[in-house]
């Protein structure tokens, strides 16, 4: 796993935007998977000012979803594909064609799973996957026990996650689903390249678990440990309970330019 520890969120913004420009100048049609929450805003701030600049072109890029709320109606503005059209596809000047996710409004949410895994392979696997991170160790929503080899299923969201996301839901708990549907953490594991941002001291014990801690489904992201290709971009608030802060600066400085993130 790569750590990598920058300033600040619009650094680590910046970084994986680069990231994701260099895989489209690669790949123009490649498929990148999008988490919401506010973590990974500023990657798309700076991904939609690279493409407005000219710096690449972004529209072949195929987009999918990690998760989805079960039971929001459709079209809801909190619903994660409503967020994604607004936060990703939309400022990317994407078709809607280009993306898809799983249906969190389907009456069989088994069902509906099981066809995004299989979308999700029948559009040739996720090349780059975005992820935030939770306080609890959760990516996507896989809470903490989930199974390190789980593919998309339905989920239950702990108290905790409810109370973080509330403030998306008017500051109403009540308004939070219960229910999600998930890519598994088997599901992400198969994306090319997982790439976790994580900013603030809120995050700080969760990321010291996932890099240094051991693997456990107690703290599912501690899971990109497996990953070949998994790349943690922290800011320094989110570094501050790492054991090894200095090496991964030291690592990263000394970083060949040609080998990107
Ligand atoms: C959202 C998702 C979640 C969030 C996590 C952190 O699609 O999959 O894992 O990434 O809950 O949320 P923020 O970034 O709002 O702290």
């Amino acid at each position: 796993m790569e750590v990598v520890i920058v300033p600040d969120a619009t650094a680590g913004g910046e970084i994986i935007a680069e990231a994701v420009a260099g895989l489209l100048r690669r790949k123009p049609d490649a498929l990148l998977g999008v988490a919401t929450g506010s973590t990974p805003l500023p990657i798309y701030t700076a991904l939609t000012a690279k493409v407005s600049g000219g710096e690449v072109d972004a529209s072949r890029a195929r987009v999918c979803q990690l998760d989805e709320y079960v039971g929001l109606p459709a079209g809801h503005p909190e619903s994660y594909r409503s967020v994604v059209l607004r936060q990703v596809v939309e400022p990317l000047g994407l078709p809607g064609t280009s993306f898809f996710g799983p249906d969190g409004t389907a009456e069989d949410v088994q069902a509906a799973c099981e066809e995004y895994d299989r979308a999700l392979a029948a559009a040739g696997g996720v090349d780059l996957q975005i992820l935030g991170i939770g306080t609890d160790g959760h990516i996507g929503f896989n809470e903490p026990c989930s199974s390190l080899r789980s593919r998309t299923r339905i989920k239950t969201l702990t108290e905790q996650t409810r109370v973080d996301n509330a403030r998306f839901f008017d500051d109403d708990i009540d308004q939070v689903p219960h229910h999600v549907i998930t890519q598994g953490i088997g599901t992400i594991l198969e994306a090319r390249h997982v790439v976790l941002l994580a900013t603030g001291e809120g995050k700080a014990e969760a990321v010291a678990q996932t890099v240094e801690g051991p693997l456990a489904a107690l703290v599912p992201a501690s899971a990109l440990q497996l990953h070949p290709h998994a790349t943690v971009v922290v800011d320094e608030a989110a570094a501050s309970k790492l054991k090894l802060g200095d090496y991964f600066r030291a690592t990263y400085a000394a970083k060949p330019e040609w080998q990107g993130l």
